[in-house]
């Protein structure tokens, strides 16, 4: 009997555990849950034995993956695969998989909520900006990308995208403004929401120089990585620019430091994009299917380590 684990330092939703149980016991799978652990050596001895591993932004490193002796699969419930070492992956001859788009709709209306929340004075009575009609820039036009474009198109925003693998034909298709370079998005809006991936290439991509194009009233809204921000770009472009404000779901490094910058820094204490129930039913029960496929008929569709 395959034995599957699902290791969430921050659980999904009873609802999706179930659902992700159900589709294992058709199958006729054993599920292993490991919730809420704090010590990485958890989940080295919790993956010993199992066949599939389920993750959330839990490491999936190379200690990690050598130790699952008999691991065969690694799906990331959720977009981002930077957690995983594709490397010892790759060497181990276990696929690593991704559930692409099953929780964008949820980071997308987060990028919202952080987005009024910083234009209307932190929701402390004072005097706020609207949205309508303002420039805004979307950074990579991925699944959340366009999730974002759309709500913001029901703001009235003008909306304006630049994707270094995406052309301006296609992403003009959905009625936004596709630009021509990175420098052209940040001269332009007054808002940015980032989404792009971390990778060797976007890592400290944002930094002094990129920030410095933007207009007054510049509002940057993290819902990537951290590590794609030059943080100490960042604590130098607060110092620089009283008009800039900084709202993530991710806390950089230099979280402490930058709460002096009040009613212009925020950040959630925990990745929160995908914290809803219908991010994690999607995502879980996706990952969940994509593990069945894969045992049941050789599907390997979403591999990401090719
Ligand atoms: C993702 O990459 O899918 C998001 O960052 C969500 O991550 P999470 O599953 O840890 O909330």
């Amino acid at each position: 009997m395959k034995k599957i684990l699902i290791a969430t330092e921050k659980p999904f939703a009873a609802t999706a555990v179930n659902g992700i149980k159900k589709i294992f016991i058709e199958a006729g799978f054993e599920t292993v849950l490991l919730e809420n652990y704090t010590d990485p050596n958890d989940l080295i001895k919790a993956v010993a034995d199992v066949d599939a591993l389920i993750i959330r932004s839990d490491k999936a490193s190379r200690q990690v993956i050598e130790a699952g002796k008999n691991l065969k699969i690694i799906v990331r419930a959720g977009a981002g695969y930077d957690n995983i070492d594709l490397a010892a992956a790759t060497e181990k001859g276990i696929i690593a998989m991704n559930t692409p788009g099953q929780n964008s709709n949820a980071v997308a209306e987060l990028t919202f909520g952080m987005l009024v929340f910083m234009a209307r004075a932190n929701f402390k009575g004072g005097s706020g900006t609207e949205l309508k009609g303002k420039k805004f820039g979307i950074h990579a036009y991925g699944n959340v990308g366009k999730n974002v474009a759309r709500i913001a198109k029901g703001f009235d925003m003008e909306v304006h995208v630049f994707d270094p693998f995406v052309s301006k034909e296609t992403i003009e298709k959905d009625g936004v403004k596709g630009v021509d370079s990175v420098e052209e998005l940040y001269t332009t809006c007054q808002y940015i929401s980032l989404n792009i991936p971390a990778t060797e290439k976007t890592k400290k991509s944002i930094n002094f120089d990129l920030l410095s194009k933007m207009p007054k009233g510049a509002t940057v809204i993290n819902t990537a990585r951290k590590e794609v921000i030059d943080e100490e770009g960042l604590k130098s472009f607060f110092e620089a620019r009283p008009d800039f404000k900084y709202v993530s779901d991710i806390a950089p490094d230099c979280h402490k430091e930058l709460l002096q910058f009040e009613n212009r820094y925020f950040s959630t204490p925990k990745k929160q994009g995908a914290e809803t129930s219908e991010a994690n039913i999607n995502a879980g029960l996706a990952a969940a299917n994509q593990i069945v496929n894969f045992f049941k008929n050789g599907d390997k569709s979403f591999q990401v380590n090719k």
